[in-house]
C-alpha cells in the first residue's frame, strides 16, 4: 500500500503516519525527519536543508527527489510506505509518478488531513520534539509522562526552531502556494481522501482506518 499524507504544517500528518505505519506494517518516511537527522549529524545535505527550513521555505525539489528515490531502494519499501511531507510541490508529485509508473505502480491513497489555519499556530507552539528519536508530543493534547523528557528514549524535548510563530506563518503561506495544489492533483487521479483533522487524534486515526480498510 502506497500512501501519501497531505495537509498543512502541523495538521497531524506525522502523528497519523506513525500510527498507519504501525498498523499496516509499512515504513513511515518523513522527509522532514530525514532532513532533521542530517542537520543533527551536520552532513552536507543537512547544512543545505537548514538554510531553507529555518526560514520556513521548501528545500529545492532536486535535493528532495534524489533523497526519496534513494530511500525507496531500501528493502523495507517492498510492500509500500506512508509518505509524510513528500510530495510537497507539483514537480515532486510528477517525479514520484514517473518513478512509480516505470515500475507499473501507483499511489493508492492521498489522505488530506484538513485543519484550518486558525488551529495550526496553537498546535505548533505546543508541539515538543525529541532531540534523540524525533518523537513528537503536545503540551496540552499529547503530553509526555515526565515534562520535557521523551517517553521513548529519555532525551530532552524541545520546541523546533521552525515552530516559532513567525516561521509558522511563512510555512503556512508556502503551504497554500506550493503544496495545496496537490489536493486537486490527487483528486483528479481519484485517490484523494479527506479527513477532518480537527478531531482528537484517536478519532482522526479511526477515520483514516475507515478509508484504508481494516
Ligand atoms: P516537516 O517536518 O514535514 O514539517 P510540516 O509538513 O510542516 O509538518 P509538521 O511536521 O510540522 O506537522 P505534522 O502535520 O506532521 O503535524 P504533527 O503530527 O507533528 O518539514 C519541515 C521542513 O522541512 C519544511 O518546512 C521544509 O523546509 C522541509 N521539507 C520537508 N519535506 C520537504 C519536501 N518534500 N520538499 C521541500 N522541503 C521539504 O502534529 C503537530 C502538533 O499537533 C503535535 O504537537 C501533535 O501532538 C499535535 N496534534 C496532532 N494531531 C492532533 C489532533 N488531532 N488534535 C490535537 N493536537 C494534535
Amino acid at each position: 500500500m502506497k500512501i501519501i499524507m497531505l495537509g498543512a504544517p502541523g495538521a497531524g500528518k506525522g502523528t497519523q503516519a506513525k500510527r498507519i505505519a504501525a498498523k499496516y506494517s509499512i515504513p513511515h518516511i518523513s522527509t522532514g525527519d530525514i532532513f532533521r537527522a542530517n542537520i543533527k549529524n551536520n552532513t552536507e545535505l543537512g547544512q543545505k536543508a537548514k538554510t531553507y527550513m529555518d526560514k520556513g521555505e521548501l528545500v529545492p525539489d532536486e535535493l528532495v527527489v534524489d533523497l526519496i528515490m534513494d530511500r525507496f531502494k531500501e528493502a523495507d519499501c517492498a510492500n509500500g510506505y506512508v509518505l509524510d511531507g513528500f510530495p510537497r510541490t507539483i514537480p515532486q508529485a510528477e517525479a514520484l509518478d514517473k518513478a512509480l509508473t516505470a515500475n507499473k505502480e501507483a499511489v493508492d491513497f492521498a489522505i488530506n488531513v484538513e485543519v484550518p489555519d486558525e488551529n495550526i499556530i496553537n498546535r505548533m507552539s505546543g508541539r515538543r520534539a525529541c532531540v534523540g528519536c524525533g518523537a513528537t508530543y503536545h503540551i496540552e493534547f499529547n503530553p509526555s509522562k515526565s515534562e520535557g523528557i521523551c517517553d521513548v528514549c529519555g532525551e530532552k524535548l524541545i520546541l523546533r526552531d521552525d515552530d516559532k510563530p513567525e516561521t509558522v506563518k511563512n510555512r503556512l503561506s508556502v503551504y497554500h502556494e506550493q503544496t495545496q495544489p496537490l489536493i486537486e492533483y490527487y483528486s483528479k487521479k481519484n485517490v484523494l481522501k479527506e479527513v477532518d483533522g480537527t478531531k482528537d487524534m484517536e478519532e482522526v486515526f479511526s477515520s483514516i482506518v475507515d478509508v484504508l480498510g481494516k
